[in-house]
């Protein structure tokens, strides 16, 4: 007999507040983002499918961080790339943001997925005034970019090292796309391929933010000998963030 799940507060309320009559005794472990269809980010509103990761709070800070440092730089129109962007959570949490401060940005959200890619632009349809200075890429990595330089590049790519995928939850490993959290097998092979091309699309003053697996350290990436880096803390305390400028 199957396990009767147990919903915390927050799941109920989502199912009540998205969802009309559902049987919650249907729903099996499935996430209760991919039923309701909605997910917070940010203080923000984003559309998630099973074609996307849902988005976790701790990449919170990713947006938080380059925020920070476009302010604190001055950059008066930053360029900006989100690199496998999902439902679009990072560049579009960001813009946002830019647009309250009135800061003019240029960003570019990619994502190797196309079906990603629709979710991504629905939710910068929905959450952005103007769609003029947003920019959507099927991409691997920065294969199909122009041939631009950033003043920040964001991305969470997939992280997580191939045999620890099925140690993770039910609700994870058996319902987000394995093509959001397979990161090869340490868990580097993306961020290790687009930390290569930093010094060809990095503006001198840039900088980029990557989400890592907490298991990973400095000496897990291959980082360019021109570029310092540094890796942060999450909310839990967990070592989560790669942060990388030039020396
Ligand atoms: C961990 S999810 C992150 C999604 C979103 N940025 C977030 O923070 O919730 C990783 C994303 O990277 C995309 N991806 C995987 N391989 C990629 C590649 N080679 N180039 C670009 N995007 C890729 C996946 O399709 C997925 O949307």
């Amino acid at each position: 007999m199957n396990k009767k799940r147990n919903f915390s507060p927050y799941e109920l309320n989502q199912l009540q507040k998205w969802t009309k009559n559902i049987d919650i005794n249907s729903i099996g472990e499935t996430p209760v983002e991919y039923i309701t269809g909605h997910i917070e980010f940010c203080g923000l509103d984003f559309l998630v499918t099973e074609d996307t990761l849902i988005p976790r709070i701790e990449s919170e800070q990713i947006v938080n961080d380059g925020f920070r440092f476009i302010e604190e730089l001055g950059i008066s129109h930053p360029v900006i790339a989100d690199i496998g962007t999902g439902t679009g959570c990072l560049g579009i949490s960001l813009a946002v943001k830019l647009s309250k401060s009135q800061i003019p940005y240029s960003i570019f959200l990619s994502d190797i997925s196309p079906l990603a890619l629709k979710v991504a632009d629905l939710n910068s349809q929905r959450l952005l005034h103007s769609q003029e200075n947003i920019f959507f890429l099927e991409s691997n990595l920065l294969e199909s970019f122009p041939k631009i330089k950033f003043d920040l590049i964001l991305a969470n790519l997939p992280y997580i090292p191939t045999q620890n995928i099925f140690t993770l939850d039910s609700s994870v490993k058996d319902f987000e796309p394995i093509t959001a959290l397979d990161g090869g097998l340490k868990g580097n092979l993306y961020i290790n391929a687009l930390l290569s091309k930093l010094p060809q699309f990095l503006n001198k003053k840039g900088v980029a933010i990557f989400e890592i697996d907490d298991t990973h350290s400095l000496e897990s990436f291959s980082i360019p000998q021109t570029l310092s880096s540094t890796i942060e803390n999450d909310c839990f305390n967990k070592p989560r963030f790669l942060v990388c400028s030039y020396l």
